[in-house]
């Protein structure tokens, strides 16, 4: 399939390898293609760099893997009318660093709700937002596999994005409607935490159940 990642850093270039690595042809949405000739060239053919338009135009399915703050501008930007009928898979938090610690720059509501209400006709699926780049696609852990928690309103985006995730090593917690964006991006906030304090931005969440 054909997917359209818009952003051009470290969580679009991870999820760009995974769904290249599955046999899909990818196209990295930017500002400033030029910047990306590098990845492109190491990426081989099936990968691309576009503009958001031609990257949201060119997707079956969309990621949306920018600034999380700009993810309005970035719809804008990328026209609302390619995102009709397809899966949005939302990995944004809305990020603040200002003084020096990390927040949510807003929350209600949250980005999730934003995206989903910009492009209501697109079916919209928060993941991947609770987790480290470098751990999304085929995570090696000790111990049981990681959770990835989802949230949207259409059951059956959800079930193709979940698919995905198990495909890449996950666990699946179902969060239910898009209107639990804002307990999973403030989930991020509690990993950034939890990495920062031990030192250590190798770790996911999981749950255990006692007997
Ligand atoms: N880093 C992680 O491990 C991680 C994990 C989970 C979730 N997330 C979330 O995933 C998203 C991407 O994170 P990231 O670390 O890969 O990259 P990032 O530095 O948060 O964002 C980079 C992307 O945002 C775009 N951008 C920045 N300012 C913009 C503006 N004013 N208008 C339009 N586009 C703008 C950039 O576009 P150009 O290419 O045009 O410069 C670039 O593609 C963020 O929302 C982040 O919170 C990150």
């Amino acid at each position: 399939m054909n997917v359209g990642i818009l952003g051009s850093g470290e969580v679009a270039q991870a999820l760009a390898k995974g769904f290249l690595g599955r046999g899909d042809r990818v196209m990295l949405g930017t500002r400033e293609p030029s910047k990306l000739a590098d990845w492109k060239s190491r990426s081989g053919d099936r990968a691309s760099v576009g503009s958001f338009e031609e990257a949201a135009g060119l997707g079956e399915w969309i990621v949306f893997a920018t600034l999380g703050t700009a993810a309005l501008d970035v719809i804008s930007q990328a026209g609302r009318e390619n995102f009709a009928g397809k899966i949005v898979i939302d990995a944004t938090n809305p990020l603040s660093f200002a003084g020096g610690a990390v927040s949510l720059a807003y929350s209600q509501p949250s980005n999730g709700e934003r995206i989903a209400a910009a492009v209501p006709d697109a079916r919209v699926v928060k993941a991947f937002n609770t987790v480290g780049n470098a751990l999304m696609v085929h995570p090696e852990f000790h111990g049981p596999r990681g959770v990835m928690f989802i949230a949207g309103d259409d059951a059956s985006a959800k079930k193709d994005v979940a698919a995905l995730c198990e495909e890449w090593g996950w666990s699946v917690s179902d969060q239910g409607g898009i209107d639990a964006s804002g307990y999973l991006e403030a989930l991020c906030i509690v990993w950034v935490r939890h990495c920062a304090g031990v030192g250590a931005w190798n770790h996911a969440f999981t749950f255990v159940a006692a007997n």
